[in-house]
């Protein structure tokens, strides 16, 4: 029996599997590499949480290879009848050949997994949101360079999107560090594995000595999908919005991300995410060309880098 290639966060592959999947994607991107390789294959998308980007990028990328896709949510399905994760995870193993899921907890995703006898990707959860870090590893690279070696920087809430940062820090050998208030850090196993793993993680509660010198500053939401705090948060987090005062301390080049969606005058100015500096709509348009990395690997394995 092969083993199946799930996708679910940025610790769980290896470093080399991760580099060859950008630099397919990037090929791609490039337009040398895009055969349909996924003819008659198909994608299930499942959703227990709203989204744009993720939905209509892997659709497009799985059109676009050649395969199919069927997209389903709690509302138009047996799911919001209270039909198991793991029973519709078998059903869909019978009719599709990759899964999709956003999801709310890890438990959800693992039940999810554990029934799948298909690939399952993790198109986001509480804890990590690993396809987006791809494309902005992508992102970075297109603009900057290589990015080993090289500081990025993040201010404000520390959610699942700077966990997959710090997973990628590790994996990509870049410096990842992270100002947020003391109250919101990130979850504890998740920086012991970076340490164990010779990632370069700093963790304060001050935007100036985390951007001084970055090449990219990186920020999300105040409030992410489901954030049961978030009144409590938005007070805290005020002193860690990205402005262009703040943009002033990183590199003369250093670029401004931001996975989307952007709520301007919270997390970041409109100045900085609508100027010169702002890379987000690369950024959002490389979740496209990444997609298509993942779904290949995951399908193809090894075949999708010959
Ligand atoms: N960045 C991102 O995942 O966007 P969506 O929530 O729109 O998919
Ligand atoms: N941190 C955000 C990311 C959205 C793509 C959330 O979980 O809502």
């Amino acid at each position: 029996m092969t083993e199946t290639r799930d996708f679910l966060d940025l610790d769980q592959i290896d470093a080399a599997t991760l580099r060859r999947i950008i630099d397919v994607s990037a090929r791609i991107k490039a337009g040398c590499e895009h055969k349909p390789l996924l003819v008659n294959r198909t994608l299930a998308m499942v959703f227990e949480k709203p989204s744009t980007r993720t939905r209509v990028s892997f659709d497009v990328a799985m059109q676009t290879l050649g395969g199919g896709v069927v997209s389903l949510e709690p509302s138009g399905s047996q799911l919001g009848r209270g039909e198991t994760l793991a029973d519709t995870a078998r059903i869909l193993s019978e009719y599709v050949d990759v899964i999709m899921f956003r999801t709310s907890s890890v438990a959800n995703l693992e039940e999810m997994v554990e029934a799948a006898t298909v690939p399952v990707i993790n198109g986001l959860t509480d804890r990590s949101h690993p396809c987006q870090i791809m494309a902005d590893v992508m992102t970075f690279e297109e603009r900057i360079g290589p990015i080993a070696g090289r500081v990025v920087a993040w201010s404000g809430d520390s959610n699942n999107v700077a966990n997959s940062w710090i997973h990628a820090a590790a994996q990509f050998g870049f410096e990842f560090r992270l100002a947020s208030p003391p109250d919101l850090r990130p979850p504890q196993d998740i920086l012991d594995w970076a340490a164990a793993n010779g990632g370069r993680i700093s963790v304060g509660d001050d935007p100036v000595a985390a951007v001084n010198g970055a090449d990219c500053v990186v920020t999300d939401t105040w409030v992410s999908m489901g954030d049961k705090e978030a009144d409590r948060s938005r007070a805290l987090l005020e002193p860690f919005r990205v402005d262009e005062e703040l943009m002033a301390h990183a590199a003369e080049s250093a670029v401004f991300m931001h996975c989307l969606p952007v709520y301007r005058g919270d997390e970041v100015s409109a100045e900085v995410v609508d100027g010169p500096q702002s890379v987000v709509w690369t950024e959002a348009g490389n979740r496209l060309h990444v997609q298509k990395g993942i779904l290949l690997w995951c399908l193809l394995g090894s075949a999708a880098f010959a």
